[in-house]
């Protein structure tokens, strides 16, 4: 557990971290990238952190791996690659600097650690996990596999190391659907989110069996919530996260991963469209699309939430919060990982 007083005295020794108007106008240009929903009074307090890890990145050869779900100052400020769980895993095969700091959650740091061993991968809070990697162990992939003999298990990103290990192959929510097609059998598995998997089986003749796990951000979403907006709000594009329930999504006007998303908004361009997904989603693509209005309600994911620019410094600064994933687990995961990337870029997702 990070004790922030000593992390905060620790880094006020060594950085120039006092909110600057100065340091502020030098970062203007990234500033410019946030400006509608970052305060010019917080961007004060955040400059002097970006500024500091900027050039901690450059000295330790560093990057960072930012998720569509972190907040702005993060995304724009710091990030050196930013996207979807799909996205990142495949960056995480390819970067070239010693160390990765994931800017998201414990499962997608273990992924890049598992595609790229050699590398220092570096978490800034240990403790930003998933609903969905909780709900799961290595024996509910035995379970399923008892229930279903011979069925492939296709096992979401969102799980640790050792159920990737059990499983056959991975998917992402932006490669899901292509992935169960590619199966061979009639019947796959598909663990652990049950949302996620029920929204593939209405879009696939094959016969979709599911483990019940979800995530806490998406499952709060209701049908019914999408009626009362539309009523209220009429003429918004409504647009949702495949982590949402099926009748959510069936009420929605497009559902897609988060990059999935960043597409769907960015080619149409609504006047007014509503995430059905993590509050940061708007936040990161607001000032990239000055056309649209941003509208309505959002769920904030707790685990993805823990990340902050003073974690991130302190994680650089010190070394700390390495993630270790145990090499025999990590070369099983690593077959189930490449095994969608591999099938991912042959479909050219
Ligand atoms: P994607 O970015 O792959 O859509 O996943 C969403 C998510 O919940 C990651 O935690
Ligand atoms: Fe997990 Fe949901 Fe948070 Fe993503 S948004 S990290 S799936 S709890």
């Amino acid at each position: 557990m990070l004790n922030i007083s000593r992390v905060r005295t620790v880094l006020a020794d060594h950085y120039d971290l006092e909110p600057s108007q100065d340091c502020a106008e030098a970062l203007e240009s990234t500033y410019a990238r946030m400006s509608r929903v970052v305060t010019p009074p917080d961007w004060i307090t955040f400059a002097p952190y970006v500024r500091a890890i900027n050039a901690l990145k450059q000295e330790r050869n560093a990057v960072i791996l930012g998720h569509n779900y972190m907040t702005p100052e993060i995304f724009h400020g710091v990030s050196d690659f930013v996207g979807d769980s799909l996205q990142l895993a495949m960056k995480a095969s390819e970067v070239e600097a010693q160390v990765i700091v994931q800017a998201g959650v414990h499962f997608m740091a273990e992924t890049s650690k598992i595609l790229s061993p050699e590398k220092t991968v570096l978490m800034p809070d240990m403790d930003a996990g998933c609903s969905l990697a909780e709900s799961i162990t290595a024996d509910g992939i035995e379970e399923m596999r008892a229930k279903y003999p011979g069925a492939p298990v296709v096992t979401y990103v969102n799980t640790t190391a050792e159920v990737k290990a059990a499983s056959d192959i991975c998917c992402t929510s932006s490669n899901a659907l292509q992935i169960v097609n590619a199966m061979e059998s009639d019947t796959v598995i598909m663990t652990p989110d049950q949302y996620l998997a029920q929204n593939i089986a209405n879009q696939t003749h094959k016969k979709v069996v599911y483990w019940p796990g979800s995530c806490i951000v998406h499952e709060q979403y209701t049908a019914k919530d999408l009626r009362e907006f539309r009523e209220w709000n009429p003429g918004t594009e409504l647009i949702a996260h495949p982590e949402c329930p099926p009748d959510v999504v069936a009420e929605a006007d497009f559902s897609g991963s988060t990059s999935g998303i960043l597409k769907y908004v960015t080619d149409r361009k609504p006047e007014k469209a509503l995430l059905i997904t993590e509050c940061s989603m708007a936040s990161n693509i607001a000032d990239q699309l000055p056309e649209v209005e941003f509208v309505g309600p959002c769920n904030m994911c707790p685990y993805m939430k823990k990340i902050s620019l003073e974690k991130i410094l302190w994680v650089l600064h010190s070394g700390e919060n390495e993630v270790f994933v145990d090499p025999s687990v990590a070369e099983k995961a690593r077959q189930s990982v490449q095994a969608m990337i591999d099938l991912s870029r042959k479909l050219g997702l």
